[in-house]
């Protein structure tokens, strides 16, 4: 079968390429506002570049057609952790992609707790193994998207001890993103 995505519309289009391309991580971004903590989930969320190290993440509008809170802090602020979400947090993503007025904190209403990490950046999820700390390094315009698409530049890696050893290997427990569902404790083979 192939499908042409302009016959579709762009709810249908999104549960091709969610149930296509996975699993996606998770970024669980925290991003500090004029109101205060913010928290938010985002699984069009990928790699670029090792040098620079830079992640993208891809952002939508709001149901207002504006900015969602975690692009507008970002771009007032420059700066973004970023929580890998892993199986033991797994439950407690959905709650936090509620749309909350602007200055109200998932966490702080979740009763997700945050940790300090390195000083500048917002606070990691305290019970994140690994977390990403960032600047704001571009911001595309993608033609004819609504999306704001952003490269954030790693600053530093945090990793909990028991998950990195001398040799920076890295043993995480990452759930993915398929369509609206989740993949947990998924096998690691060899490669
Ligand atoms: C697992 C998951 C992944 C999501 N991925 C994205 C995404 O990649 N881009 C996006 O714009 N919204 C995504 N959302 C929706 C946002 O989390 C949601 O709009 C949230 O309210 C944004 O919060 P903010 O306004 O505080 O930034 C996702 C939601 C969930 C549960």
């Amino acid at each position: 079968m192939i499908i042409d995505p302009e016959a579709l519309d762009v709810t249908t289009v999104y549960k091709l390429m969610s149930n296509t391309i996975f699993p996606r991580p998770i970024a669980w971004i925290s991003t500090e506002g004029e109101g205060g903590l913010n928290l938010a989930p985002f699984s069009y969320f990928i790699p670029v570049s090792s040098n620079p190290p830079c992640v993208m993440v891809s952002i939508g509008p709001n149901e207002e057609g504006g900015l969602k809170d975690t692009a507008k802090n970002i771009l007032l602020h420059g700066k973004a952790t970023i929580s890998l979400a892993d199986d033991a947090n797994a439950g407690r993503i959905d709650a936090t992609a509620e749309a909350l007025p602007y200055g109200e904190s998932e966490a702080e209403k979740f009763g997700i707790s945050m940790a300090p990490t390195v000083q500048g950046y917002p606070p990691r999820v305290a019970d994140a193994k690994a977390a990403l700390l960032c600047s704001l390094h571009q911001e595309v315009a993608l033609s004819g998207s609504e999306q704001n698409i952003l490269f954030l530049k790693i600053d530093a890696f945090y990793y909990a001890d028991d998950v990195i050893d001398e040799r920076h290997n890295v043993r995480l427990h990452n759930i993915g993103r398929v369509g609206r569902d989740y993949l947990v404790d998924s096998k690691r083979i060899k490669g």
